[in-house]
């Protein structure tokens, strides 16, 4: 089969899913859109690759449909297999918790020995605190989107992350 790029998404207000959709589109037909709410987890480990795409709701939670499969998600055998994260939030509303979620799935798939792609730098950005940068602060462990705030800069950010994915996932 084909090389097959997982994006498994939740999405509440459906930021998230427009999110995915135009990073499939820069993808190329080898992505596939997994929406987890209607699909779950199934079939994940079988991705050549994988990107996980998470919302912060509630003060620096996971978004419902991630909640529920969280069990679930912590099992997953991602042993070496290429991953990215990306994740919406807003760090006007909610400086304090930006984008928490996706520090939460990192945790996960560090732990699960994925190969982790994709950190992205905090400069244009504006927060308090985040769970989802790297140690020494200067990255974001994914893709970082704010569609509340920044609503015009999702496209571009989106292009520039793909273009950089590109070749370290090997396409
Ligand atoms: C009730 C509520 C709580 C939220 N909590 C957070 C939060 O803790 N941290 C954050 O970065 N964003 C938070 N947000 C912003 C959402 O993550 C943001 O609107 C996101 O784009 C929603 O994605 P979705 O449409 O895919 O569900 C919150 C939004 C709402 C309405």
């Amino acid at each position: 089969m084909d090389t097959q790029i997982g994006i498994i998404y939740g999405s509440t207000t459906g930021n998230t899913e427009r999110a995915a959709e135009l990073i499939a589109k820069q993808l190329g037909p080898q992505a596939v859109l997994h929406n987890i709410a209607e699909q779950g987890l199934e079939g994940v480990s079988s991705y050549s690759a994988c990107i996980f795409g998470v919302p912060t709701w509630d003060f620096g939670e996971l978004q419902e449909d991630w909640e529920d499969l969280w069990e679930e998600f912590v099992k997953l055998n991602l042993q070496g297999k290429p991953c990215a994260l990306f994740g919406l939030g807003d760090q006007i509303g909610y400086a304090e918790w930006f984008l928490d979620a996706m520090g939460l799935l990192h945790e996960v798939l560090q732990a699960s020995g994925a190969k982790i792609y994709g950190r992205w730098p905090v400069q244009g950005y504006k927060f308090e605190a985040s769970k989802a940068l790297s140690p020494d602060g200067r990255f974001f462990v994914g893709l970082a989107l704010d569609d509340d705030c920044q609503f015009a800069e999702t496209e571009e950010r989106i292009k520039i992350w793909v273009e950089e994915l590109k070749p370290l996932f090997e396409l």
